[in-house]
C-alpha cells in the first residue's frame, strides 16, 4: 500500500510538473458527493429514462461498485456510521438526529472530521449534516442546516456552486475534505409540500416556487419512468417516481457544477473523488429496510491517477469502509490515532480496488445494524450478505414493521393503503401483510431470488447455512460490541459478577 501512495505522490508530481510547472505538487484531496436517499436512478447504472449526464460522465472516470452496501439504511445513523467507520450500535446513533427525535452519537466519539484536524487537513461540509452532537462531528467549515435552510444548502445548486467556491478558494494552500451533502433527491410532501412531493419544484422558476439560477428542470412521463420491481404498477407510484427523477436531475446538474469547480481550481489533479448515497429510494423495501432495495446503493470511485477509470467491480463494500479509505488516500495509519480516536474498526480501505480486484472470496460478508428511523420507529435488525446470500435477523419481529412520516404520505403508500383498505388488489409483488409481519429470520439466495421473496431460514435444507452465517452475524456483533446481541431471547449481562465474561443468559421464551 505505502508503494502504491508512493507511486500515486510521484504522478501526481509529475503530472503537476508537466502541465503546470509553475504549480508546487499539491497532496491529495477528497470530495465526497453524498446524495440524500438516491438510489440506482442514474444512467451509468442502466436507467435508461432517467437524465444524469453529469454522474454519467462521473463514472466513466471512475470504478463503479455494483455491490456496495450501506450499513444501515436511515439517514443520520448512515452518516454517523459513514463519519465514525462504526456502526450504529457502536457509535450511537441509534435513530434520525431531528429535535424531536433527539437521537445523538456518543460526545466523546472520534469522527472522521476531528481525525482529520488533528492532521491538519481543512475540512468543509455544505449541505446536510443531521449527525450529532454538533461538537463530535465539527468541520472547519459548515454550511448546513444548522446555519441556513436546508433547501439553500442541499437543494439550491447555485447556493452550493457558490460555497464551493469559496471553499476551494480559501483551502489553495492546504490538503482538504470536502463533503457535499445534497439534500436532493429526498421527499419533501411530509416538511414543505408546497414544492412537491421531492421539491422537484423547488426554484423551477414558476410562480411562487423561486429560481435556481444554474438548474435546467428536467420533467418526466408517468407513463415512461422504468418502473423497478419493489414499487407497484400504478398511476400514483408512477408519478410518485417521475416527481424523484426531476429532482434527481437536479442532483446531477448540482454536481456537475460541483465538479465544474474543482477543475477550474485546478484541483481535480490531486482530489480523489467519491459519489455515494446515504441509503437507498424511500419507496416500499427501500429505506428503512435491509432488503437490497435500502441498502444497496451506488458508489462511484474517482482517482485523479486514472486507475480503473470506466470499469464496474462487484468486490462487496461496506460504507463502513470509508473511513479507512479517506485515512489512507490521506496517509494516516490507523495504529497511530490517538487513544480517544477510533481503535476497532471492521472495515477496510477501499483503496487497493484502485489496483485490481480481491481474489474471488465466497467468505466475505458485510454487516448491517439498524435500531430506529423515527424515535417511535423501534424496528431493530442486523443482517449479513455475502456473495450469494443473506441474511436478516429482525430482533422485533413479534412487532409490525414501521412505517415513517414523510413515506407514509407519499402517493405511492397511500396508494397500497387505499387499495389494500378497499381490498382492490395492487400490482405489486408484495402484499402489505407481508410487508409488515417479518419472520425474526429472513434467508435469501439472492443469486435465485434476487426479490428477495422467498425465505429458506426455516427450510431443513438451509439450517446448517443459517447457523453458520448466524454465527458470523454474533461475532461481528461482540467485535463491536452490540449491547444488543443476545437480544431476543435472552438478556445481556456484562457487569459485576460477569465483567470480563459478557454472557447472553435466558429467558426461556422456548418453555412458554
Ligand atoms: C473563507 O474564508 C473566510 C475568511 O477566513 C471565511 O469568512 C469564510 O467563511 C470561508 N468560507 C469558506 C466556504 O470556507
Ligand atoms: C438560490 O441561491 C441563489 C444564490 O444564493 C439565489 O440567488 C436564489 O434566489 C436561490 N434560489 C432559491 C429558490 O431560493
Ligand atoms: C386515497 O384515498 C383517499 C380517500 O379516498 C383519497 O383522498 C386519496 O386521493 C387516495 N390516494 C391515492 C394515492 O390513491
Amino acid at each position: 500500500m505505502i508503494i502504491f501512495k508512493l507511486a500515486v505522490l510521484i504522478l501526481i508530481s509529475a503530472l503537476n510538473f508537466s502541465l503546470i510547472s509553475c504549480d508546487k505538487p499539491k497532496k491529495p484531496n477528497v470530495l465526497f458527493l453524498l446524495a440524500d436517499d438516491a438510489g440506482f436512478e442514474i444512467g451509468a447504472y442502466l436507467n435508461k429514462i432517467v437524465q444524469t449526464p453529469n454522474i454519467d460522465a462521473l463514472a466513466r472516470r471512475s470504478l463503479l461498485f455494483e455491490k456496495a452496501f450501506v450499513s444501515v439504511s436511515s439517514c443520520s445513523p448512515s452518516r454517523s456510521a459513514i463519519l465514525t467507520g462504526q456502526p450504529i450500535h457502536q457509535n450511537g446513533m441509534y435513530g434520525l438526529h431531528n429535535a424531536e427525535n433527539h437521537f445523538n452519537s456518543f460526545d466523546n466519539i472520534q469522527s472522521l472530521p476531528k481525525i482529520l484536524k488533528n492532521h491538519n487537513i481543512k475540512t468543509g461540509l455544505i449541505g446536510k449534516k443531521h449527525v450529532g452532537p454538533s461538537e463530535a462531528f465539527k468541520f472547519d467549515f459548515e454550511a448546513t442546516e444548522e446555519q441556513h435552510s436546508i433547501n439553500q444548502v442541499g437543494r439550491n445548486i447555485t447556493k452550493i456552486k457558490l460555497l464551493v467556491r469559496e471553499f476551494l478558494k480559501n483551502s489553495s494552500d492546504s490538503q482538504f475534505f470536502l463533503m457535499v451533502a445534497f439534500h436532493d433527491p429526498h421527499r419533501c410532501g411530509h416538511v414543505t409540500p408546497q414544492f412537491g412531493p421531492f421539491c422537484e419544484r423547488f426554484g423551477s422558476g414558476e410562480e411562487g416556487m423561486g429560481i435556481i439560477e444554474d438548474w435546467h428542470p428536467i420533467y418526466y412521463q408517468w407513463e415512461q419512468v422504468q418502473l423497478p420491481y419493489y414499487i407497484q404498477d400504478t398511476e400514483p407510484a408512477r408519478r410518485d417516481i417521475a416527481a424523484q427523477y426531476t429532482t434527481i436531475s437536479r442532483l446531477d446538474q448540482g454536481i456537475g457544477l460541483v465538479l465544474k469547480e474543482l477543475e477550474s481550481a485546478g484541483r481535480n489533479r490531486d482530489t480523489l473523488v467519491i459519489y455515494t448515497s446515504d441509503n437507498g429510494p424511500p419507496f416500499p423495501s427501500g429505506r428503512t429496510n435491509f432488503y437490497e432495495p435500502g441498502m444497496n446503493v451506488p458508489l462511484l470511485m474517482s482517482s485523479p491517477d486514472k486507475k480503473r477509470w470506466h470499469e464496474a467491480t462487484y468486490a462487496l463494500t461496506s460504507h463502513l469502509d470509508l473511513l479507512p479509505t479517506f485515512l489512507d488516500w490521506f496517509d494516516i495509519p490507523q495504529q497511530n490515532l490517538d487513544e480517544n480516536e477510533v481503535t476497532s474498526l471492521t472495515g477496510k480501505s477501499l483503496l487497493s480496488l484502485l489496483d485490481h480486484d480481491p481474489p474471488n472470496d465466497d467468505t466475505t460478508a458485510v454487516f448491517g445494524s439498524h435500531n430506529f428511523h423515527e424515535v417511535t420507529m423501534a424496528y431493530p435488525m442486523r443482517v449479513i450478505r455475502n456473495k450469494r446470500y443473506k441474511l436478516i435477523h429482525n430482533l422485533y419481529y413479534e412487532s409490525k414493521f414501521p412505517i415513517d412520516q414523510d413515506f407514509y404520505v407519499s402517493w405511492t403508500f397511500q396508494d397500497i393503503l387505499n387499495r389494500t383498505i378497499s381490498k382492490m388488489g395492487i400490482p405489486w409483488y408484495k402484499t402489505l401483510k407481508n410487508y409488515y409481519i417479518r419472520p425474526e429470520f429472513e434467508l435469501y439466495d439472492l443469486n435465485k431470488d434476487i426479490l428477495e421473496r422467498q425465505n429458506l431460514a426455516y427450510k431443513k435444507d438451509f439450517l446448517k447455512l443459517r447457523n453458520e452465517m448466524e454465527e458470523k452475524l454474533k461475532k461481528w456483533q461482540e467485535d463491536t460490541n452490540d449491547p444488543w446481541r443476545c437480544e431476543p431471547h435472552a438478556v445481556l449481562e456484562d457487569k459485576g459478577d460477569f465483567k470480563g465474561n459478557p454472557s447472553c443468559l435466558t429467558l426461556a421464551h422456548d418453555e412458554l
